[in-house]
């Protein structure tokens, strides 16, 4: 069985880590290798990086650090687990550098420049979802208005590159079960495309 490259991108709190690990638990449920990962790493590069996000650090550098860290991340993870044969399901990827950083000013040129020759996933899910719901949903951050309008900016590039590229729309402010049925329904056909046996599926 060939390895596969599924990416999971969207705004903050619209499930990306839920669903992500909910999709590698069923592959692994029906006999299909899966591995969950996610960007920023816990590597040396992504701490850093969960540090300056904290502060508020200029959108250029951390389009540096993001894309240093995923160079990391693909050489010594993802690569060598596509090559042994595994779907490798990753929470977010180089889209969120291109809809985070350049919502924070960085020219989008330059990081898709710097981001070019990274591999391009098979499938990308977009988990859509209104800021002012999944900020009511992270109860525990008191989210500021220029928090929200930033995420709309945001949210609004992921939509811009989902109909650029065909990322799978998923919208996220309804029950858990009716978007998991849609990623698995997403999923089969996917798996039939690939040549999975359907009989696994
Ligand atoms: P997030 O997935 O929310 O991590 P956690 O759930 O562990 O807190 O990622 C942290 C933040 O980093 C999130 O607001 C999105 C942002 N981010 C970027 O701005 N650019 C990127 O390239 C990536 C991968 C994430």
């Amino acid at each position: 069985m060939k390895g596969h490259f599924i990416v999971f991108e969207g705004i903050d709190g619209a499930g990306l880590t839920t669903n992500s690990k909910f999709l590698v638990d069923w592959l692994n449920s029906i006999g299909i290798r899966a591995w969950y990962t996610k960007e920023p790493t816990q590597g040396t590069i992504g701490l850093y990086i969960r540090k300056l996000l904290k502060s508020g650090a200029d959108p250029f550098l951390l389009t540096l650090l993001f894309t240093a860290d995923r160079k990391e991340h693909m050489e010594n993870e993802v690569i060598p687990k596509i090559r042994d044969g595994i779907f490798v399901v990753c929470d977010r990827y180089l889209f969120s550098t291109i809809a985070y950083q350049s919502a924070h000013g960085a020219k989008e040129e330059l990081i898709r420049r710097l981001n070019k020759n990274f591999l391009k996933p098979d499938l990308v899910f977009l988990l859509d979802i209104d800021p002012s719901i999944s900020l009511n949903r992270k109860q525990a951050e008191k989210e500021s208005y220029e928090r929200k309008e930033f995420l709309e900016k945001v949210r609004r590039k992921f939509l811009e590159l989902a109909s650029d590229e065909g990322f799978i729309v998923i919208p996220t402010d309804r029950p858990l079960n009716e978007i998991q049925e849609d990623i698995k329904k997403v999923m089969k056909y996917f798996l039939e495309e690939v040549g999975y046996a359907q009989e696994k599926v």
